[in-house]
Formats: structure tokens, C-alpha cells, sequence
């Protein structure tokens, strides 16, 4: 099997972000592949623009991802204020691959990262996974409360076109 490797991005991750970089700073078209990826194994990000993602990326301090070969598989970033709260958001393993100890790799490694190691407590949300983030270390937030206001329209970029919504058959 082709070996699986970690990437760990600088905060913003500008080069997946500007350039599509991969392993070895390759272009990798890794901002397409990140976006198909979501759509395919993700349900909460599914049909995010590649304009989105741009941004998502901009404003996470710590970004990773998995490659096999030229295979974009797995994918986390965090977002933090260094010292008190970080949040990680969009943790996903594609599908063929789960159950092999990627998701903890990922996890594990934006809990090291500069930006969020040491950070006092770290949040996360997830409607089917918590048995996964459990064997992690972490607790069910109870007696918190997560509260949601949901935005009246969407703040994501609305046009579609070449770096618009997607329309992948995968997104359920
Ligand atoms: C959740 C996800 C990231 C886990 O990645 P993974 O590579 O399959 O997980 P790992 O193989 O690293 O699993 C680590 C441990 O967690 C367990 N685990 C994995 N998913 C689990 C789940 N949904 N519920 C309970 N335990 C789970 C594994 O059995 C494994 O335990 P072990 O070390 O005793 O064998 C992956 O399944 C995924 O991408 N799912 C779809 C997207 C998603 O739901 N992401 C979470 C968003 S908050």
C-alpha cells in the first residue's frame, strides 16, 4: 500500500490555499481535492466553493492533511486564540480508508500544533462521531449548552461558476 503522509500547513495554509500544494510543496490541485473530498465524506461541509474553502483555510491556525500519493484522504484544521479556546472543525478520513488510525492521526496532530497545544480547553462539535473524539481525551461538555443562531442568509460566497458552489453528485 502507498504510504500515507501527514502534512501539517502554516497557519492560513496559503500554499493549499493560493497554490493547491501537496506533498513536497507540489502543485497538487489540493484545493479541488479538498472540496470533493468534503462533498464526498463530509454532510456538514458538503457544496462549499472553492472561494469558501479559501477563506475557511485563511482563518484556521492550525491546518492538516492526509496524502496517499497524490490522493488528498484525510483533513482537519483548527481554529484558536492560542491561549484559552481552540475548535477543531472538519475532521474527515475518506471513506475506503476510516478505521485505520488516520482519524487519530489528524486529530492528534492539530492538538500539537503551535497554535492550539497548550490552549486550555479545546471544543468540537459532531453529530455521529463522538464515540471517536472519546478515545481521544475528550469529554462530554456537559453541563454546557452549545446554542446556535443560525445566519438569516447564508454568509458563504452565493454565485456559482468555475470557483462556485459545487455541484458534485456525491453532496447528500
Ligand atoms: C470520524 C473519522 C474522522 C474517524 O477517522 P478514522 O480514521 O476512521 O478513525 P481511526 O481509525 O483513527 O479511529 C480511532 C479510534 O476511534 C474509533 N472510532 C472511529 N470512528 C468512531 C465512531 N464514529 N464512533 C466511535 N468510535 C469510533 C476507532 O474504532 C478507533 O478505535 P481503536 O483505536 O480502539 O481501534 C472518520 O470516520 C470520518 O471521516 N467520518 C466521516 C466524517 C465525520 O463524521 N467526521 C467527524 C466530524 S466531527
Amino acid at each position: 500500500m502507498t504510504a500515507i503522509r501527514l502534512l501539517r500547513h502554516a497557519p492560513g495554509a496559503p500554499g493549499l490555499r493560493w497554490f493547491g500544494l501537496g506533498p513536497g510543496l507540489r502543485p497538487s490541485r489540493g484545493l479541488l481535492k479538498l472540496q470533493r473530498l468534503l462533498d464526498k465524506h463530509a454532510f456538514w461541509a458538503c457544496g462549499r466553493s472553492r472561494t469558501d474553502l479559501r477563506r475557511l483555510l485563511a482563518g484556521s491556525e492550525a491546518v492538516v492533511s492526509l496524502w496517499r500519493g497524490k490522493r488528498l484522504v484525510g483533513f482537519g484544521r483548527a481554529t484558536s486564540d492560542g491561549l484559552c479556546r481552540a475548535v477543531l472543525w472538519d475532521v474527515v478520513v475518506a471513506g475506503d480508508l476510516q478505521g485505520r488510525g488516520l482519524g487519530r492521526q489528524v486529530v492528534e496532530a492539530l492538538l500539537a500544533a503551535p497554535m492550539v497545544r497548550g490552549v486550555e480547553r479545546v471544543y468540537l462539535m459532531t453529530t455521529n462521531s463522538a464515540g471517536f473524539y472519546r478515545q481521544l481525551g475528550f469529554n462530554d461538555a456537559t453541563p454546557q449548552v452549545l446554542l446556535v443562531r443560525q445566519a438569516e442568509r447564508p454568509s458563504a460566497s452565493p454565485s456559482p461558476g468555475p470557483e462556485g458552489r459545487s455541484s458534485s453528485p456525491g453532496c447528500s
